[in-house]
């Protein structure tokens, strides 16, 4: 093999390890994912040709290698401390007193680096020369499992380091997580074809990260963020935030959130501020570590022989409890749907006292086993309504009671009923109240009629003192305002407003009103869909099921809905009600409307600052494009908030063009 393949192969490895790092770590690439393809595939084939050139650093590697009998143990040559804790403010603040004291002044001010803590699984890469040789996960901080081949399989790992001259030696340490996106995505495709569910993103990395096959690992979502290093041979530092810059500038990724702060009110202002972002990131935290930035002061606070006295972990109160369920009942919804609902001891959870929280469906309770008495743990993220996450069933004491769905709905004493292939069960009455506080709550909802000043409770009072029976009777609240006016948290002004918010809600157009009527199956997109098909709501109401399920996007399910609402004698008055109220029902130009983004297809992700989901949908729409929840090779454009899901990922992956708020208003000016 003559030098000049050596070269290139070398070369290819370097730009193809340059390009990955752009990319994943980066988020930002310089060419398109066909260039890089095609760098790939030329060093495939020169490996192929010369196998000699397969070398373990090749991005060509990142697939896996063969499975494994057992991991060799491998002894860290610097031990892998552990944290002390901190549960509470206090707790920290006696941190801060000691530190003071161990250190008193020596080697000038003393300053806290922060970051937030990750909730994965540590371990150690070791590099020589600037090329990854090793790595293990921390075990029990003395001797870990080498994991190499499965460590080389993930993306944010770097096989080469990005660095003219790289130290001599160098171990990253950090830790390895999965995305809150990822773990859903493969625990939904897990659930659809059968396979046992990962509890958390946390068990789902240190499941993948044990796997003897490194091929498996290759599937697996995996992240490494890098918080600090071991042994360094050719290099030194004086302090954590150096080294982080350092591992930052050698293609590690590192935290986005961090500081260096000198006054404990800072380092309280930092764990609030990641604490309230907390739901918001996409991966789990669980606190906050903070370290004495120094090295030199690090050295002089000292060790025990577990961890370090120069940091503390100050963790964030636990999203995931353990309480008792003291009964289970069933609530009815808008589209009369029974769940139920455990009845908790309550106990507070990340900082929310919980002491409700869903059973989704009676194959959920089944599935999970849920019984009045059980010892349960309970879940909360953001604000998702509490969940049961699973039994301890140890606790079982043998008098615990099975629930049963009942028979007739709780509100109205219907029959209920579950239709073939679904997991809900329903009220079958349409005149049940349940049903029309939640329609009526839903008809006025932002995508709906839009009809500000009218919160849940004031909608159940309404309901409840028989002042509004349907939505129909909202245009004739007007008439009954005296009634209103001192009703709890309705002034004169309040009542007014909402009189006037409901006066103008008559406008509105006609995909809004279609997804008031809250059809069973029809969303926002799913109305406007409608509305630009049909134009009218009389051509909607006479629509056959045959001629709704052509439309493309309509399936049996949904078609056989519309289809029935429309000819429900109940609903066809309120429709008709509505209208002689005042509703105009408006008609709509058919086909996509017209305009700059005619043709085009959107996909959102992240929260923007100047629209809400529903606004920055409705500009697109009312310029002729599309927004579709999912990016495919027919997105046109992926519009990019503050914290963007991996539709960003794929984006990228897809060559899709990206665009930011700003660029939006820019392209909506124009
Ligand atoms: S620094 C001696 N920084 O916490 C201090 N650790 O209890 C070295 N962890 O197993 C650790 N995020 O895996 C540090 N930003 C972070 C961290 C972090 C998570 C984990 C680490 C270790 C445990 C220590």
């Amino acid at each position: 093999m003559d030098a000049k393949i050596k070269k290139r192969a070398e070369e290819l490895r370097r730009l193809l390890e340059y390009h990955n790092y752009r990319y994943y770590v980066l988020d930002s690439p310089e060419i398109s994912d066909a260039e890089y393809d095609e760098l790939f595939d030329e060093l495939v084939k020169l490996e192929k040709e010369y196998p000699k050139l397969q070398t373990p650093d090749s991005p060509t590697q990142r697939v896996g290698a063969p499975p494994l009998d057992k991991f060799p143990s491998k002894r860290h040559s610097i031990p892998m401390l552990s944290l002390n804790k901190a549960m509470t403010k206090e707790d920290f603040l006696d941190f801060d007193r000691r530190m003071h004291e161990l250190i008193a002044g020596e080697g000038g001010k003393m300053e806290y680096y922060v970051e937030p803590k990750y909730d994965g699984l540590a371990v150690e890469l070791i590099y020589e020369n600037g090329v990854l040789i090793s790595g293990s996960t921390r075990g029990d901080g003395i001797t870990g499992e080498e994991v190499t081949a499965n460590l080389r399989t993930v993306k944010t790992i770097p096989l080469i380091l990005q660095a003219k001259k790289p130290p001599k030696l160098l171990e990253a340490r950090g830790e390895v997580i999965i995305f809150k996106s990822d773990f859903d995505k493969f625990n939904k495709a897990r659930e659809k074809s059968g396979e046992e569910l990962f509890a958390n993103p946390r068990n789902m990395a240190a499941g993948s990260l044990r796997q003897l096959d490194s091929r498996i690992t290759a599937q697996r979502p995996l992240r490494f963020i890098a918080y600090g290093i071991g042994r360094v041979e050719g290099k030194s530092f004086s302090r954590q935030g150096e080294a982080i810059e350092f591992l930052s500038s050698l293609g590690f990724k590192v935290s986005e959130m961090q500081g260096v702060f000198g006054a404990v009110d800072e380092v309280d202002k930092f764990y609030n501020k990641i604490l309230s972002r907390r739901d918001s990131l996409e991966y789990d935290i669980d606190g906050i570590v903070i370290r004495v930035n120094s090295f030199h002061q690090q050295e002089i606070a000292g060790e025990l022989s577990r961890s370090p006295r120069w940091a503390v972990a100050w963790k964030f109160p636990p999203v995931q409890k353990t309480t008792v369920v003291e009964n289970i009942d069933v609530q009815v919804g808008r589209t009369g749907a029974l769940t139920p609902v455990a009845h908790l001891k309550p106990v507070s959870v990340g900082g929310v006292t919980v002491s409700r929280a869903t059973l989704h469906n009676e194959d959920e309770v089944k599935r999970k086993d849920v019984r009045i008495g059980d010892t349960v743990i309970v879940q909360r993220a953001g604000d998702v309504i509490p969940e049961v996450v699973k039994v301890i069933t140890e606790k079982r004491t043998g008098k615990e009671k099975e629930f049963k769905m009942p028979g007739r709905c709780p509100v109205c004493g219907s029959p209920v009923a579950r239709a073939e292939g679904e997991s809900a069960t329903r009220c079958t009455s349409l005149y049940c109240r349940a049903q029309q506080v939640e329609r009526i709550y839903h008809f006025t909802s932002k995508g709906g009629m839009d009809i500000e000043g009218l919160g849940y409770k004031t909608v159940e009072v309404l309901v409840n003192k028989e002042i509004i029976k349907d939505v129909a009777d909202l245009y004739l609240l007007h008439k009954k305002s005296d009634l209103l006016i001192g009703m709890e948290r309705m002034g004169e002004k309040s009542v007014q407003n909402l009189i006037d918010s409901i006066e103008n809600s008559k406008n509105r157009e006609l995909s809004g009103i279609i997804f008031a009527l809250g059809i069973f199956g029809v969303g926002e997109n799913m109305a406007n869909l409608l509305a630009s098909h049909f134009g009218s709501m009389e051509k909607l109401k006479d629509a056959s099921a045959e001629e709704l399920q052509r439309i493309e996007g309509v399936g049996p399910i949904v078609a056989k809905s519309i289809y029935r609402f429309f000819h429900d004698r109940n609903n066809i008055s309120i429709i008709n009600r509505l209208k002689e109220y005042g509703v105009r029902f408006p008609e709509e130009t058919t086909g996509r409307r017209q305009g700059i983004f005619s043709g085009k297809t959107f996909v959102l992700t992240g929260t923007l600052d100047g629209y809400t989901r529903a606004e920055a949908k409705r500009e697109i729409e009312n310029r002729g494009g599309k927004v579709s929840s999912s990016v495919s090779n027919k997105t046109d454009f992926v519009l990019a908030g503050v914290d963007p899901g991996s539709k960003l990922d794929k984006a990228r992956k897809l060559g899709v063009k990206i665009i930011d708020e700003d660029k939006f208003k820019r392209m909506i000016a124009d």
